[in-house]
Parts: structure tokens; sequence; C-alpha cells
């Protein structure tokens, strides 16, 4: 009998902490911060009745999906990771054997092969040949992976205090590159119209759980060995900016957009991480270096990017110093997140990761609640929103729009929302792709 109550009052105990929303989900009042596991979460889970803006739960599944992405990848299958390894484990990572932008859509138009599939040599930037794990970075075109991205364009390139160009790459999880391949979107003339009267829903509608990824990675060259000991770093076959031949290097990674389409948030829930030393103030152990500044307080950042992309400055370029604008700084409570984070994963590369902003849509009331699809990626119905006072963007990748939030991720993304499902690289690659550089970036 004694036992009987001891449980009846332990389970009393136990569902005070979590609380109902869709049947059958039972979400935690506090998010269980947790780095041992390579399963991401399907959803963000936010108690019923939540009203408050829920950073925690965003930044925690920003997190959950991080390690998910940096695990180490089951040999010979792309996407899968293994479940032998831990976070910090050897290997090619889940995210790194993703299908590759150049793999889904070919510059001649012809299909592209499974998932599991790695391509002919021809259909890379390097002619490389290419099986699990290898990695290739550069475009034929030579400046797709060094412009930074504009609203659907290109603009100019950063530049590390090494010389380097941050080198761009995306890729696509299983999820999302079947739906796309099975209804030919690799395709331009497939890409579906937009009906008038404009309808409430995008044309294009990815599965949930599609995840789509856009990596920044930088020759380290030149840095310290305490420097090179804080990132992940890998071998890449990396096409040169200056000459375009082709060569095996070292590098390392300096941010990670990781975009996860969800049943409550069909919007997307955008989660973006940066290196902890790209800019200052210094992160605890800095060895007095940062990425992408010198160091110096009275060298500021230009207003604009003073580099163009055509012509492309040859390696090694005139750096600028990049900060973190003081109007839009992380917001603290992230930061606090990212220091559990930091703490699970001591010993392994990913300590010096950190988000930088995890955007979402917005909803009054009750957060528990999903978003309809019918809602936008407007900056007024997404956090933090038109007034933001804490970052809506990457260093790495979206450095020179700190302060003006009309281009946060979701509000530069949502121009593509109603063609295709806020994915740009699909009306920009789609065959005969469409990408090319900003006005500004020419030179006259
Ligand atoms: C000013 C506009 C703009 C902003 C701001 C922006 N992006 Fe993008 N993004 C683009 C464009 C354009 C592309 C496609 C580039 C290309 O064609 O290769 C892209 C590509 C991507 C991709 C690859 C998948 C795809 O099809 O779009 C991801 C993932 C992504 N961005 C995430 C983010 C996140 C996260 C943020 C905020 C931290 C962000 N973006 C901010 C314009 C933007």
């Amino acid at each position: 009998m004694a036992s009987r109550i001891l449980l009846a009052t332990a389970l009393v105990v136990l569902l005070a902490g979590v609380a109902e929303t869709a049947p059958g989900k039972v979400c935690p009042q506090d998010v269980v911060q947790d780095a041992s596991s390579p399963v991401p979460l399907s959803d963000v889970c936010i108690p019923e009745g939540y009203t408050d803006i829920p950073m925690d739960y965003f930044d925690d599944f920003s997190w959950r999906e991080f390690v998910a992405m940096v695990w180490p990848a089951a040999q010979g299958k792309r996407g899968v990771a293994d479940t032998k390894k831990t976070a910090g484990g050897p290997g090619p990572r889940v995210f790194e054997t993703y299908k590759s932008l150049y793999e889904l859509f070919h510059d001649d138009g012809s299909a592209p092969r499974t998932f599991n599939e790695y391509d002919p040599p021809s259909q890379n930037a390097c002619a490389a040949t290419t099986g699990f794990g290898d990695m290739v970075l550069g475009s034929k075109s030579g400046i797709d992976d060094i412009g930074q991205a504009g609203v659907g364009e290109l603009v100019g390139p950063l530049v590390a205090q090494n010389g380097k160009y941050v080198r761009l790459q995306t890729l696509y999880n299983q999820t999302a590159y079947d739906y796309l391949v099975s209804h030919k979107y690799y395709l331009r003339a497939n890409l579906p119209p937009v009906p008038t009267p404009r309808p409430d829903l995008p044309v294009m509608n990815f599965p949930m759980g599609s995840t789509i990824i856009k990596a920044a990675w930088l020759d380290l060259e030149g840095f310290t060995p305490e420097q090179k000991a804080r990132f992940y770093s890998r071998m890449a076959i990396v096409k040169d900016a200056n000459t375009g031949k082709c060569s095996k290097i070292s590098m390392g990674l300096v941010g990670l957009h990781i975009v996860v389409k969800t049943p409550s948030r069909p919007q997307w829930i955008w989660s973006s991480f940066e290196q902890v030393d790209a800019v200052p103030p210094a992160a605890f152990g800095n060895p007095g270096k940062y990425t992408f500044n010198d160091g110096n307080k009275k060298n500021a950042m230009p207003a604009e990017n003073p580099l163009k992309l055509i012509p492309l400055q040859p390696e090694p370029a005139t750096p600028y110093n990049v900060t973190r604008s003081v109007m839009t700084p992380i917001h603290p409570k992230t930061e606090l997140m990212s220091l559990v984070y930091q703490r699970l994963l001591q010993k392994t590369p990913w300590e010096f990761y950190q988000i930088a902003t995890t955007q979402w849509p917005r909803l009054e009331g009750n957060q528990a609640a999903p978003v309809p699809a019918t809602q936008g990626g407007e900056m007024t119905t997404t956090f933090p929103g038109a007034g933001a006072t804490t970052a809506f963007a990457n260093l790495t990748m979206e450095t020179f729009d700190q302060t003006r939030p009309q281009l946060g991720c979701m509000s530069c993304h949502n121009q593509a929302r109603m063609t295709v499902d806020f994915m740009w690289s699909v009306l920009d690659h789609a065959f005969p792709a469409k990408v090319g550089p900003a006005k500004s970036v020419v030179a006259k």
C-alpha cells in the first residue's frame, strides 16, 4: 500500500513538470539539454499555455539540430549518424554527407542521382572523383561559392585576416532532396507557377523534416596552432580563387546555417551558428586573435563591403574588420544556452561554436500552438521581429546585414516563400541557373 502511494506521488510530481500539447505529445516544462544523441527533435517542444517568448525552447532545438548535423556519419551511408560514435568522434559529419547543391542542380540540366550515390567527376567544379565523405568546395563560375547572399543574388565576399575568402556550401537532407528530385524541380520549366489571385499557401511545399544546410568554410593558413585547435577542420578539395586549380587542403568551419521544416513551424526554424573566435570580445580561452578582426579598435568595420565580386581581388585579399553590431548583440538567453552545450561538448571542437541566432515564425498567445502555413515570414511575424534588439544575422554569411531587420533570415527568404517555399537556392539554381552577382558588386 505504502509503495502504491509513493508511486502515485512520484507520478504527480513527474506530471507537474510536463505539459500536454498536441494529443500524445508531452513537453517538459524545462528544456532537456542533451548533446549525447544524434537524433534531433522532430519539432520544437513548448509546453501548452506558455505565453512568453520561447527563447530556450527554440535555442535548445537549434543545439539539438547542431549536434545531429555535426555527429559522425555511418560509413558509406549518406546522412545517417553513426550511433556507436559520439559527437566528438572521428570521420565525416552527417551534414557533410548530405547532397550538395551541385549534385542536385547539374549545369547541363541532367537528372540527379539517388541520394546515396556520388556523381561522375564532370559534375563538380574540380572534376574530382568523389566518394563517401569527400567534399569539394568551389563552383564552376568561380564566384557562386564566394559571394555572400543578397536578395536572390550574390553580393561581395567575406575575407578573413589571412586574406582568404570564406567559401560557402549548400546541402540537402534526403527528405528535401527526394522531394525536389521526384518533382523534377531541378528544372526551371517545372517550377510551379503562382496563380492569380495569389494563393494563401506557397505553390511548392517541402515535406516535414526537410533540412537544408549552408556552411561557411575557411582555409586557416597562417593561423597559429592555438587558433587552429579551436576549429572543426577537415580536408577538402578546394578550387583556388585565383588560379581555378584544385588541391586538397584543410578547411575550418566558421559558420553553419541549419533550417528545418517542422509540423508546428512550416515556415521552417532558422538556426545559425558561428565559431566563437570570429570577432571581439574574446571568448573564453581565445588566444588573442580573431578570424575576421585585427583586434585594433581603431579599425572600424566599413559600412559597405569594400570588396567586389567581379573582378575578384586575388588572394590574399585585403581584409577589413568585422564587428558584431552593438545594436544587435546575441541574445543573453541564447548565450546562456550555448554555454550549457559548450560544456556538454567539452573536449571536442564543437565546444567552440555558438548560436548567433534562432529565428522562427511568431504568434501571439499560446506558443505551443502550431503556426498555420498561411502565415508568412515577414519581419512583423517572426522573432526577433521588426524592432529587433538582438542578432538576426550570421557574421560569416550575412556580414553586412546585421542592422537591417528586413534582411533577417526569414524576412529575406520570405521573398522566395510563395514560389519555392523560402528556399532561394531552388529559384537561383534550377536549370538553367539564374544566379548572378548584384550590380553593386561588379566593377564598372
Ligand atoms: C539578404 C537575403 C538573405 C538573408 C538575410 C539570408 N539569406 Fe539565406 N540565402 C539567401 C540566398 C539568395 C540564398 C541562395 C544563394 C545561392 O543561390 O546559392 C540563400 C541560401 C540559404 C540556405 C540554403 C538553402 C536555400 O535554398 O535557401 C540556407 C539554409 C540559408 N540561406 C539560411 C539562412 C539563415 C539561417 C539566415 C539568417 C541567419 C539567412 N539565410 C539569411 C538570401 C539570404
